[in-house]
């Protein structure tokens, strides 16, 4: 009744996880603070300084009573502005997000197609749309295009995303012309692909010049690039209208928080400022992977498959001796252990290196 078998099942699988807390010491090559925008004390400053000159510091109520605040208005413009879409609004999360999306733009007659690697948010919400919802083999356009064509309802939704949290492959740009050539709208999470590609960094449609469409969404988080929290989505002005109507974690959740909104807002002006700088540091964390670890990455993610539970926590073990942090991922995450290591920009190369080569002799 309480759980015990459940928690003994795990234990036994070697899937048992539990919260820990790590010393500020550690090397974190675990997070997604891609930027170590989280670590920014000029950006917490002139956040700080800033939400000082409001009345009030929370937001307190949802968007649709009295919670939506200037500083959200701003933030939202300045996305739209950067990535060149109609319209925005901005969550409490990009779990959030994806909830929104996925529950809200599924109506009883439509189909959604939803790769297989999907965040767990999406598929959370698919199992809760009304309509029809079919997965496709992961980042499979043949697979996508077949399911696609034999499909008969009027409005189809495919949700993609930009990199992959866990395989950190990039989407194939072949979607975008399947979402376009079937008139499909398309959702693009780019949670770890916002402020890590596209030459001002802000993700795969400005990497693979895509011309923002009336079916194309773009969903994004602040947790991770943007080193705070929350989540936003872009669209056209009539689908922003549509979820800000529809959408449950946007109707019926408190707007927000301010000094996360504002925060986020300053991350978005320095990596707009910053974005040649920080391409550089990008493409040489990029190339240790490749030179030490023959690994292509597309993003900052470093994903080895190890496929052993036990020896996956060994090794992250062993570099924890060393003050590295890196990431032991297990199911119901992924298929097959992982280590995932998030090559941060901030974490000095000559450290980098040397955790790449200790990890190449760890897996060898
Ligand atoms: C691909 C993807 N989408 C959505 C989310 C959820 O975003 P957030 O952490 O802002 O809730 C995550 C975070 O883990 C993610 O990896």
């Amino acid at each position: 009744m309480y759980y015990k078998t459940e928690i003994r099942a795990l234990k036994h699988s070697n899937r048992y996880r539990k919260r820990e807390y790590f010393s500020d010491d550690i090397i974190d090559c675990a997070s997604n603070d891609y930027l170590s925008l989280a670590e920014n004390e000029e950006l917490l400053k002139l956040t700080c300084k800033e939400l000082q000159k409001y009345k009030t510091h929370a937001p307190k109520a949802s968007m649709l009573v009295n919670g939506y605040h200037k500083i959200h208005q701003n933030f939202e413009k300045a996305l739209c502005e950067a990535n060149g879409f109609e319209d925005g609004v901005i969550l409490g999360s990009g779990f959030n997000a994806n909830i929104a999306l996925i529950e809200a733009l599924t109506r009883r007659s439509d189909t959604l197609f939803i790769d297989e690697k999907f965040h767990a948010s999406g598929q959370l919400a698919a199992g809760n749309v009304s309509g029809e919802v079919i997965f496709f083999s992961h980042n499979n356009v043949s697979d996508l295009r077949e399911k696609i064509l034999t499909c008969k309802s009027k409005r189809k939704i495919i949700a993609v995303e930009g990199i992959y949290s866990m395989d950190g492959d990039i989407i194939d740009r072949e979607i975008f012309e399947i979402a376009d050539n079937s008139d499909a709208i398309l959702v693009v999470d780019e949670a770890h692909s916002s402020g890590v590609i596209g030459k001002k960094l802000m993700g795969v449609y400005e990497h693979f010049h895509i011309k923002i469409k009336p079916n194309h969404i773009k969903m994004g988080t602040l947790g991770k690039a943007y080193g705070s929290f929350g989540g936003y989505i872009l669209a056209s002005k009539h689908i922003i209208d549509y979820l800000v109507n529809r959408a449950k974690p946007i109707i019926y959740a408190t707007a927000p928080s301010l000094f996360d909104t504002l925060l986020s807002h300053k991350a978005l002006e320095y990596i707009l400022q910053n974005h040649k700088s920080l391409h550089v540091s990008i493409k040489k964390r990029q190339k240790l992977v490749k030179d030490i670890l023959d690994i292509e990455c597309a993003g900052l993610i470093v994903s080895i498959l190890i496929g052993d539970n036990i020896r996956v926590k060994e090794i992250q073990q062993e570099l924890l001796k060393k003050s590295f942090l890196v990431g032991a991922i297990r199911q119901p995450t992924v298929d097959r252990a992982i280590i995932r290591l998030i090559v941060r920009v901030g974490v000095d190369e000559n450290i980098l290196k040397k955790l790449l080569n200790d990890i190449s002799e760890l897996i060898k």
